[in-house]
């Protein structure tokens, strides 16, 4: 890491050194100047992290020096140092953007101190820009892979609520890509360039509920310790994503619905009310219609959330992404773990595409990491996809053992029925995909369903059966 550059200013030349010396001696990269011109000079020619400055000087003063750095808009931060009695000049700087000033005379552990604090922000603040600008191109819409109708249906909607205020309710099953979906919504918005703050309202506190999602005043209760800005506060004039929506206590739910309709509130132990202009995305793996006529989801919450639905489809239902995404994640994961991996084999690739992907997207990104990491060649094999965990083993010589007889023996029919069970499971009783699980045809499928008198989920019951 490099050293942290600071300019220390002041034309009281033998203070100046001893400023200057006893932070060398912290370990950082120090220059003086000898008064606010030359101040103003290095400014101009260098890049300073923090300035210290005296507010008194002959020629330009601390001002001018401090008006110098704001103009240049560095992000440098600029502490003044005052002489007793000046406050009020203090005061004025900090309103022109001082980071803080110290009253002399001062130990030079409180300067320290304060430089530490300057720095420490200024972390966070290129933390906060990095990661503004470096993650939209996550969210380009060009890196959400997939071509399928499905996806890019949804994909339709997004692009033209994405400009506007209206809330979208994305539903979906788990690793869908809800989050994803809801950040480039964000990222394609008029707010892009401020803050997209995600709440997981299944981790909700209830105690701390309020806290979280308002803040607190230094001292509001017991442990509040120092100022908190809450969720809302955060998201002002940005998106708050509320993610796991359907999982909120009763309690919870009618709070968020409050500050929904009011779009105020005020922080814990605080009294000023704060108004937010907030856009708001949900997401939820639940079915919150059904939620809804069960009485566990508040009716007014719901309507107010689902102005536009968005419907991730599973990935089982658009299993034409799916070579895509293997690609798309192999290619990513090879050069993260610097493995060369360039291919599937066909074996692979088929297992791929008939294995059903109950945990969507992210178990898919999972299996790829892991068999970029298990692969010993430059390509991927069925069984470093370890899927197979889950599934007999499809295909020739190493079928494992799948059946094993208990010494009392069993009918062949039983065995048969189970096969033909776990293989309507695995497919999501899609009985063509089962039907290739188990190497027959479908309609030898259907015959089996019904001679071995299996039962089939109530959705999957076609509607034609006599009962
Ligand atoms: N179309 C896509 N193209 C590329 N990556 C995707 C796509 N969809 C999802 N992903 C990736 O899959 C993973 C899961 O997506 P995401 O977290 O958005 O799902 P989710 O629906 O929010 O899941 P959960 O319900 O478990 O929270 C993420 O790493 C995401 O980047
Ligand atoms: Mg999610």
């Amino acid at each position: 890491m490099s050293k942290e550059r600071i300019l220390v200013a002041d034309d009281h030349d033998s203070l100046r050194r001893g400023i200057a010396r006893a932070l060398r001696e912290t370990g950082h990269d120090v220059e003086e100047a000898e008064n606010g011109n030359a101040a103003i000079e290095k400014l101009h020619n260098g890049q300073f992290d923090v300035v210290v400055c005296d507010l008194k000087m002959g020629g330009s003063d601390g001002l001018d020096v401090l008006r110098s750095a704001k103009a240049l808009h560095s992000p440098t931060a600029v502490i003044l140092m005052t002489a007793f009695g000046s406050v009020q000049t203090a005061v004025e700087a900090m309103r022109i953007g001082a980071f803080d000033y110290v009253q002399k005379p001062f130990e030079i552990e409180e300067m320290e101190l304060k430089i530490d604090k300057a720095l420490e922000v200024r972390r966070l603040k290129h933390e906060i820009d990095y990661l503004r600008h470096t993650q939209p191109d996550i969210y380009e819409f060009d890196r959400i892979v997939g071509a399928s109708g499905a996806l890019q249906q949804v994909l339709d909607i997004v692009r033209k609520v994405a400009k506007t205020n209206t809330t979208v309710l994305i539903r979906g099953e788990t690793g869908t890509g809800k989050e994803l979906i809801a950040a480039a919504l964000h990222h394609n918005s008029l707010r892009a360039n401020r803050n997209f703050v995600r709440v997981n309202c299944a981790a909700l506190q209830e105690n701390l509920l309020e806290s979280e999602l308002f803040g607190h005043e230094k001292g509001a209760f017991t442990g509040a310790d120092r100022q908190r800005i809450g969720r809302f506060e955060q998201a002002d004039s940005g998106s708050l994503f509320l993610d796991e929506v359907g999982d909120m206590s009763p309690n919870t739910q009618a709070k968020i619905l409050r500050v929904l309709q009011e779009q105020e509130f005020e922080r814990l132990g605080g009294t000023r009310t704060i108004g937010v202009d907030v856009r708001l995305l949900a997401a939820t793996n639940r079915n919150l219609g059904e939620m809804v006529a069960s009485g566990e989801f508040r009716e007014d919450l719901f309507y107010r959330l689902n102005v536009m639905a968005v419907e991730m489809p599973p990935l089982r239902d658009r299993k034409e992404d799916i070579t895509q995404l293997a690609e798309t994640f192999m290619n990513r994961f090879s050069g993260e773990l610097r493995k060369k991996v360039t291919g599937l084999d066909s074996a692979a690739e088929k297992l791929l595409q008939r294995y059903n992907w109950p945990g969507n997207i992210r178990e898919l990104e999972n299996a790829i990491e892991r068999a970029v990491l298990l692969a010993e060649g430059d390509v991927i094999t069925m069984d470093d996809l370890r899927l197979g965990e889950l599934s007999p083993r499809v295909g020739g010589s190493d079928v494992v053992s799948v059946v094993k007889i208990p010494p009392t023996g069993i009918a062949l029919e039983e065995i048969e029925r189970q096969a033909v069970v776990e293989a309507l499971t695995m497919s999501n009783w899609v009985q063509k995909d089962a039907a290739e699980l188990l190497s027959i045809t479908p309609r030898v499928m259907n015959y089996k369903i019904k001679t071995l008198r299996i039962e089939l989920p109530r959705q999957r019951r076609p509607t034609a059966v006599s009962m």
